[in-house]
């Protein structure tokens, strides 16, 4: 038997070692740093025989780092805002301002963080809400999403999401008003589909409450608006990452210093706490990884691109059998989400992928409000109940699939059987829609 990579001509060899198999490799070309993570890819998978695997990240290899480390080296710089971390800050806000042209009419800034979690703590707080102030977010999101919130003083509320995006929609929220008070949302760009940013600026200045858009995946989707204000994570599991790391993006420079203040313990001047902040800085090298995957990012978007592209097809044969998150334009994916409805939904489908190893992830099952960490928050439903129907189910049906650049169409070829064979019935998927 001879495995052939068709991305990257690649020819493994089976040989026979101490009783083990193993796959020695015929490198054709070894030009690029692309392909190089490719082989050590097929060296991981012929390591692992037949497991495919939930998430490999796509990050930049020593080489392509190097050259900022040597800056590193030269500057004798390590973190506290150096030239590296500035650097990643000026080419991202070109970036972010480019890609927001049509909504920003001002200029964005961008202050880098240590983490997604730690920029959505620094945005709140720099909001400067009243004591206990009450924040809508989604049940359906990440759990830093409301350890955040908590962390920075104020009291999460936990609202409903909307069935074909999964995000929280402007519509919800104004729902929600009806019948609670709050002085924060955080919608949350669920799986790394973007807000719309225009949308939630309209609902901010339409009703005074002010909107931090959580998109801590959609780096490279998520355009800026005007008043709210934008988080995303730079964690190596996103497309664009620094291993680990954050940015907060806003259109005002008074809010964006303040949050930098807040990421500095909180000093205002020199010796001089103006209110209590915490060490969430970037290092240096962080920002040297981040520069380095920042110059690869177009790379990492084709191959993700791809992927999701074979998918998409691969899915779309199964008969309407798979619902796909809906939206109306193409984004970077970090992840593949897929709802299963009846016949056990998710759980069943994970036990039957298990025993065929292909790793799979509930997303976000329980949902937040039944986390013991948040139990007795409050819940507010559309109608006034606390019921969040939408939340319940989808915590129900959400499978998320392998999905990494590295995969090959066979390997999509063969989940997607699987899929086919272990949620058989066409009437155990249902098709939402969706510009798959
Ligand atoms: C919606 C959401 N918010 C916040 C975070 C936290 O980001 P980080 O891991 O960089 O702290 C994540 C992480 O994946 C997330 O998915």
């Amino acid at each position: 038997m001879c495995y052939v990579s068709r991305a990257s001509s690649i020819t493994y060899a089976p040989i026979v070692q101490s009783g083990h198999v193993q796959r020695q490799r015929v490198v054709d070309r070894y030009e690029d740093c692309q392909f190089s993570h490719n082989i050590m890819y097929q060296e991981f998978q012929a390591g692992s025989q037949t497991t495919v695997r939930l998430m490999i990240p796509d990050m930049p290899n020593a080489s392509e780092i190097g050259r900022w480390l040597e800056q590193i080296d030269f500057n004798r710089h390590y973190t506290n805002f150096g030239p590296l971390v500035t650097e990643l800050e000026t080419r991202i806000e070109g970036r972010l301002r480019a890609e927001s042209l049509e909504l920003l009419p001002g200029a964005s800034r961008v202050v880098t963080a240590s983490s997604g979690t730690a920029a959505l703590e620094l945005a709140i707080t720099a909001r400067r809400l009243r004591p206990c102030a009450k924040v809508a977010l989604p049940a359906f999101t990440f759990p830093a999403t409301a350890t955040a919130v908590i962390r920075s003083g104020a009291v999460p509320v936990f609202v409903d999401v909307d069935p074909d995006s999964w995000c929280l929609t402007p519509e919800i929220a104004l729902d929600v008003l009806e019948y609670t008070d709050v002085d924060l949302v955080i919608p949350v760009a669920a799986f790394g589909r973007p807000l719309p940013a225009a949308d939630w600026d309209r609902f901010a200045e339409g009703t005074g409450i002010p909107v931090i858009m959580d998109a801590a995946s959609a780096f490279g989707s998520q355009v800026l608006g005007r008043v709210c204000v934008t988080v995303f994570s730079l964690h190596a599991t996103k497309a664009m990452s620094s291993g680990e790391g954050g940015l907060v993006a806003a259109c005002s420079d008074t809010f964006i210093h303040e949050t930098r203040q807040l990421s500095n313990f909180g000093f205002s001047a020199p010796r001089r706490v103006g209110s209590p902040g915490l060490n969430g800085k970037l290092s240096e090298y962080h920002a040297a990884v981040g520069l380095a995957q920042l110059e690869r990012f177009g790379e990492v978007r084709e191959r993700r691109a791809r992927v999701y592209a074979h998918y998409a097809e691969r899915l779309s044969q199964l008969d309407g059998r798979v619902a796909l998150q809906h939206t109306e334009t193409e984004f970077v994916r970090s992840v593949l989400p897929v709802a299963v409805l009846g016949m056990g939904g998710a759980e069943r489908l994970e036990v039957g992928l298990q025993g065929e190893k292909i790793e799979t992830r509930r997303w976000y099952c329980p949902p937040l409000n039944e986390h013991r960490a948040f139990l007795g928050m409050q819940c507010a439903g559309r109608d006034g109940s606390s019921d969040l129907p939408v939340t319940t189910s989808l915590s129900e049906q959400i499978l998320g699939l392998p999905f990494h650049s590295f995969l090959s169409e066979f390997e999509i070829a063969r989940v997607c059987s699987l899929v086919e064979k272990h949620h058989g019935s066409p009437r155990a998927f249902s098709m939402q829609g969706g510009a798959a």
